[in-house]
């Protein structure tokens, strides 16, 4: 894989050459990141070594990344967009912003990765899957520890409670989705205006409120399940949950924007993205969810699918722009308006 990897760079390189034209600057890559710092930082200097493409990267969470592509549709900036939750990429392969591509790699991604590419008409695809759930701290939370979204709603609570912002981060809107889906809309409106009774901040980025559990700041953390394993492994006294009624899940994608500066390099990154060696760079790097390529190692920390009662999340439904849009104005109106 490395040499033909290298090949195909010396290859595009030689096309610039040849065309002698400044528009294909396939030694560039410029990527919009929706994972973890560190595994973003990881999968830039691996395929900067691996094909001499230097990766100019940056950090965000997914419902900022999509506004970012969005803002930037005019002119767009960005190369590829690698992780966050699904449900933007969907918005944003059904709204243009995102460039149709069918890789030879999909024949090995899992059915729920192939399933991601169908439904956006192969605009995204699936990078990895992980449940919804949450973690709290051990230290804090001694005695009947939660086991349900109901017992997050629990008095001992107050104010000991964090999660992100829907409008910001994918994880946070994947638990809006979830709760929709779980327990119709009217309803779950009423579980978050009253879970907001023991919600003490609404994070930017998805996985705060758990790195918040971890140096008890707050007891409870609503993350996605990987994210809290994450910090037992780094040794944090923090225990993952998957919640008794059933939970969501997301399908972590990856896609090309369209019109973007480097089309040629964007290809190249989609398709390593997708190899097992490219994939088994987030367990080294402390993320653990489940690669969508068949034959890259599931990480021997990673919450199983099917281990957990899973919702069948509509992620076409869920991911498209008009109901993305409306459950993220009604969460605004019923709730990011209440005090705090
Ligand atoms: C973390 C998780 C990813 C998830 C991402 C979404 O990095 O490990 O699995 O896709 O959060 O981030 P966001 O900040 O948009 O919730």
């Amino acid at each position: 894989m490395k040499t033909k990897l290298v090949s195909a760079a010396i290859i595009a390189a030689a096309g610039v050459t040849a065309a002698g034209s400044a528009a294909a600057q396939s030694d560039e890559l410029v990527l919009y990141c929706s994972v973890q710092e560190e595994w973003c930082r990881a999968m830039s200097e691996a395929f900067q070594r691996e094909t001499g493409i230097n990766v100019l990267m940056t950090r965000r969470s997914s419902g900022e990344t999509y506004a970012q592509i969005a803002a930037e549709s005019e002119q767009p900036r960005g190369d590829v967009w690698w992780g966050g939750t699904g449900d933007p990429h969907l918005q944003a392969a059904q709204e243009g912003l995102t460039e149709e591509y069918q890789s030879d790699m999909l024949e090995q991604m899992q059915d729920w990765s192939v399933r991601q590419a169908e439904t956006s008409g192969y605009r995204t695809v699936g990078i990895y899957a992980g449940g919804l759930g949450f973690g709290y701290n051990s230290d804090l939370v001694t005695e009947n520890p939660p086991a349900c979204w109901a017992d997050l709603l629990d008095e001992r609570f107050a104010d000991d409670v964090q999660v992100a912002n829907p409008n910001s981060s994918g994880t946070s809107y994947t638990m809006l989705a979830t709760m929709v889906q779980l327990m119709g809309e009217d309803e779950a409106f009423d579980y978050l205006a009253q879970l907001h009774n023991n919600i003490s901040q609404y994070t930017q980025s998805g996985s705060a409120p758990i790195r918040a559990a971890a140096t008890g700041e707050t007891a409870i953390g609503i993350v996605f399940m990987h994210d809290a394993v994450a910090q037992t492994v780094q040794g944090a006294p923090i225990v993952a949950v998957a919640p008794c009624e059933g939970t969501g899940y997301e399908v972590g994608s990856m896609s090309i924007i369209a019109g973007g500066p480097n089309p040629d390099a964007a290809r190249t990154f989609y398709d390593w993205a997708l190899t097992p060696e490219a994939q088994e760079i987030g367990a080294a790097n402390n993320s653990f969810q489940i690669p969508s390529n068949v034959n890259s190692e599931t990480p021997e920390a990673a919450p199983r699918l099917e281990d957990i009662t899973l919702i069948d999340y509509d992620f076409a439904l869920y991911g498209s722009s008009e109901e993305r849009t409306r459950l993220l104005e009604r969460w605004d109106a019923d709730i990011g308006s209440l005090p705090q």
